[in-house]
Parts: structure tokens; sequence; C-alpha cells
């Protein structure tokens, strides 16, 4: 029987890119998503059999217990979660300068703390099933301080809090992935490199010339090296941050 991912975040622009290739490939998938319309414009959209979708807001610890029990009863098990989700308080983005105090503290645990907790539960499924896949997500942020000169003329910027839970979560993935060992579950992220989407012209093209061959990524870049990670050619790929980022950080 074909594989079941549960993917969180999924109408964003890594997860719903995910999402179709997924289904491409004959997965069964549970997509899990606060945004209620999207999700269900994303089930209209694929009209699939091997698509579920749950509206649960997956930074409060009792819906992680609901899209658990969720997957199972709709398809008897869960192999692998793809966690996509980038809950964004109403200060997210500001300078460093002006970063407030609430704000700060709501985005370390929503973006870091709630996945820690996320892992705890699920890698707790997992054991019992004896088997896991854990994919979390990364990015160059926290591998590498920002390019600042990127965002000059823009309004752009990026904030100190996206490097730290972004570094985080490398150091989750690690220390998990050892914690568990010989328990057949593995747990890798990815750093991807910025998603094209709107941005300035100015701050396109000056990232362009920070790369390789590309520069801004799409979504599927992105979800081509996750399909990777879920699949059974990366067997033995654990504690594993993979960037994909056209060489920015090279
Ligand atoms: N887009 C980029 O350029 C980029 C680059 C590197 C890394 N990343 C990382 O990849 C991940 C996905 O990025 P994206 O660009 O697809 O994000 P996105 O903002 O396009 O999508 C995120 C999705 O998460 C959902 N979400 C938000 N809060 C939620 C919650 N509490 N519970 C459930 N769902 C919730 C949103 O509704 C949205 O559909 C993030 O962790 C992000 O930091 C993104």
């Amino acid at each position: 029987m074909k594989q079941v991912i549960g993917i969180i975040g999924a109408c964003g622009r890594i997860g719903s890119s995910l999402t179709e290739q997924l289904l491409i490939d004959g997965y069964k998938i549970i997509l899990v998503d606060i945004n209620k319309n999207k999700l269900l414009k994303l089930k209209k959209n694929f009209n699939s059999a091997n698509l579920e979708i749950l509206c649960l807001d997956l930074t409060k610890t009792k819906n992680i217990d609901k899209f658990i029990k969720f997957g199972l009863k709709k398809f008897k098990k869960i192999n692998a979660v793809v966690d996509c989700s980038y809950p964004q308080s109403a200060g997210w983005g500001i300078k460093f300068e002006n970063l407030k105090e609430n704000f700060l503290k709501e985005d370390l645990f929503n973006q870091l703390g709630s996945k820690i907790i996320l892992c705890q539960k699920l890698i707790k499924y997992f054991l019992k099933v004896k088997e896991g896949n854990l994919i979390l997500l990364s990015s160059i942020m926290g591998v590498q301080s920002p390019k600042f000169e990127l965002y000059y003329k823009t309004k752009m910027t990026s904030p100190i809090e996206y490097s730290a839970v972004k570094s985080g979560i490398i150091s989750v993935t690690k220390y998990l992935s050892k914690y568990y060992k010989n328990k057949n579950i593995r747990i890798n992220c990815i750093s991807p490199g910025g998603i094209k989407d709107n941005q300035p012209k100015l701050f396109q093209k000056k990232y362009r010339n920070a790369c390789n061959l590309k520069g801004l990524l799409d979504g599927q870049d992105v979800s081509n090296l996750i399909l990777f990670l879920l699949s059974d050619k990366a067997k033995y790929i654990t504690g594993q941050n993979l960037i994909i980022d056209d060489g920015w950080t090279s």
C-alpha cells in the first residue's frame, strides 16, 4: 500500500506544491492547515480520494493528537509527516530595534517550541508503530547570516528571530535523530533558499546575483527534495539538514 503522508501548512508555497507532486506519485495525503478556505480550494482542485483535509491550528498541543487520530481514522496509518507550517505573530517582520517581547515570545514558541512538541507527539506514535519519517523546514537563515545588502532600498528584512528559530530547527533535528537511534525513525530538515513570491524586482535581481543559476526558487524545487527524503532512496539519511539554495550559502 502506498505511503500516507501528513503535510502541515499544506496550503502554503511549499505545502501546496508538495501536495500536487505527492498526488501525482500516488501517495495518500492528509492536508492540515489553519486556513479553511484554502484547504477547501485544494480539495476541490485536486478532487482525489487520496486526499483528506483537516483545518487545525497545530501550534496548539491538543490539536496534534486530533491530527494523528484523524489520519488513522481516514487511512489507518501515517508513515511520514512534513511540517511546512509558518505561523506568524502580528509583530512578525519588524526590525530588530523595534522588536517587542510579546511578539518575540509568540513567534519563538509557535515557530520552534510548538514544533518540538509536535515532534514529541509524532515520535510517540512512530515508536508505537515502529517506523516513521519526519521532515522539518529550516532555512538558509538557519545556516548563515542574512545578506542584508540584498534588502537595501526595499522594505524587506529578515528577522533575527527567524535566524534563531531556523538554526534551532536544525539542532532539534540532529538531537532527535540521535535520541531515537535504532528506532527506525528518520528525522531530517531542509533549508531552502528564498522562494519567488512577488518580491520587489530590485531584490530579485540582487538575490539572483548571490546565486548560481536561478536565484529565487519555485515551490517545486523544494518539494522535489522533500519527495526524495520521503522515498526509500533516502532510507539511510537521518539527522541531516539538506540545503537547496542555488548556491546562496556557498
Ligand atoms: N518561502 C520561502 O522563501 C522559504 C524559504 C526558506 C524556508 N522556508 C520555510 O518553509 C516553510 C514553509 O514556507 P512557505 O513559504 O510554504 O510558507 P507559507 O506562508 O506560504 O505557508 C505556510 C502555511 O502554514 C499555514 N499555517 C500558519 N499557521 C499555522 C498553524 N498554526 N497551524 C497550521 N497551519 C498553519 C498557513 O495558513 C500557510 O498555508 C516555513 O517553515 C518557512 O520558514 C520558506
